[in-house]
């Protein structure tokens, strides 16, 4: 077991849910706990979580799987239980599960009687390696996804790496993209390593999962230590992500493999303004070969992608921000590429 914090993150990593316990009483003394979860995750997970707690007055709170459940009737209908069960300020609130789990049970305890305790018991490889640290939290109105949220951090995140080997393959590998997009962001040899050792880390051993997880965790603690509420730096998270939004919408495919095809038209277009060189382009072509990522989208018109870019609520003054690479593990937030430019791009990562 391994603690990385700073003056904003707390974060533990381990192979089992055993020490969790500890860490809770060492943080407060709770009169009760919320868990809350979703079904396919309760099911494979809850039980062994659960029987980690000793002497607490446990409910549970299971929604459904997917983005779903993070609406304003599902948050309505949880703030309801809270106050039947007579959760108070002295409570506690864990969102064990991955993504969806994380935001939603983030903005109930961000807000339920103005604000209290939650720990995030992330389940996923992209809530473990992003989502379930920084203090994101949101729900959704629509299509307008994470329209309300909070930053609200949580007491901290209590990371299992071995859930990891539960997840479906295909999830596993999507998720993948996630953990590629630090290494281009922040930390290049860190992608040398993820060629390199592509074969061990989808076999899932639990050495290899520890170090990738730490790694991505380490550094999106740094991160958000230095930009807690998105002023500058912390946008370079977002990297493949604008891009990657529209088709994630518009092709229904997982948030990795959009991410990854994200990726691909923030590095050719870099290659295209002269950002960065063949050779890097190449390395990234290789990394998500490893990882048998998708590059390129089908089945979306380029025109509707360019829209849903343009109201990524990322943007400001009616201006795309794109975050492209620059260098070696270096990214930076550009607003003036025109959108002609984009859609260009766009197209070319359209599967003919
Ligand atoms: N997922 C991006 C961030 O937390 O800022």
């Amino acid at each position: 077991m391994e603690k990385i914090s700073n003056d904003i993150c707390n974060i533990i990593i381990d192979n089992s849910y055993k020490h969790f316990d500890e860490e809770l009483n060492e943080q407060n003394i709770y009169d009760s706990i919320l868990i809350i979860s979703d079904g396919n995750v309760y099911k494979s997970q809850g039980h062994d979580f659960v029987k980690n707690l000793k002497s607490k007055i446990i409910y549970e709170y299971i929604v459904s799987p997917g983005e779903d459940s993070k609406s304003l009737e599902v948050y309505e209908d949880i703030i309801k239980y809270c106050v039947r069960i007579n959760l108070s300020r002295k409570s506690v609130i864990i969102a064990l599960g991955g993504g969806v789990v994380g935001d939603l049970a983030g903005y109930v305890a961000s807000t339920y009687m103005r604000g209290i305790d939650v720990i995030q018991v992330p389940t996923s490889l992209l809530a473990q390696v992003d989502s379930s640290i920084g203090g994101k939290t949101g729900i959704n109105i629509g299509n307008f996804k994470n329209i309300i949220g909070t930053f609200y951090q949580p007491k901290f995140t209590y990371i299992n790496v071995d859930v990891l080997k539960t997840l479906p393959e295909d999830e596993f590998r999507s998720g993948m993209s996630e953990v590629i997009k630090y290494s281009i962001i922040y930390d290049y040899n860190f992608l040398d390593y993820l060629i390199n050792n592509s074969k061990d880390i989808l076999n899932r051993g639990s050495e290899k999962l520890y170090y990738i997880v730490k790694k991505c965790a380490s550094i999106k603690a740094e991160v958000v230590g230095k930009d807690e509420k998105e002023g500058g730096l912390r946008k370079i998270l977002n990297f493949g992500h604008t891009f990657g939004h529209g088709v994630e919408k518009l092709c229904k495919i997982s948030h990795g493999d959009a991410v990854s095809i994200g990726m691909n038209m923030a590095f050719k277009l870099s290659l295209k303004e002269n950002l960065i060189d063949e050779k890097y382009y190449n390395n990234f072509l290789k990394v998500c070969k490893a990882y048998d990522l998708p590059l390129e989208f089908e089945n979306a018109d380029e025109n509707e992608v360019l829209e849903i870019m343009k109201s990524d609520k990322k943007n400001s003054f009616s201006k795309i921000n794109l975050v492209l690479p620059v260098d070696l593990g270096k990214v930076k937030v550009i607003n003036t590429i025109c959108e002609d430019r984009i859609l260009e791009i766009i197209k070319e990562c359209k599967y003919a």
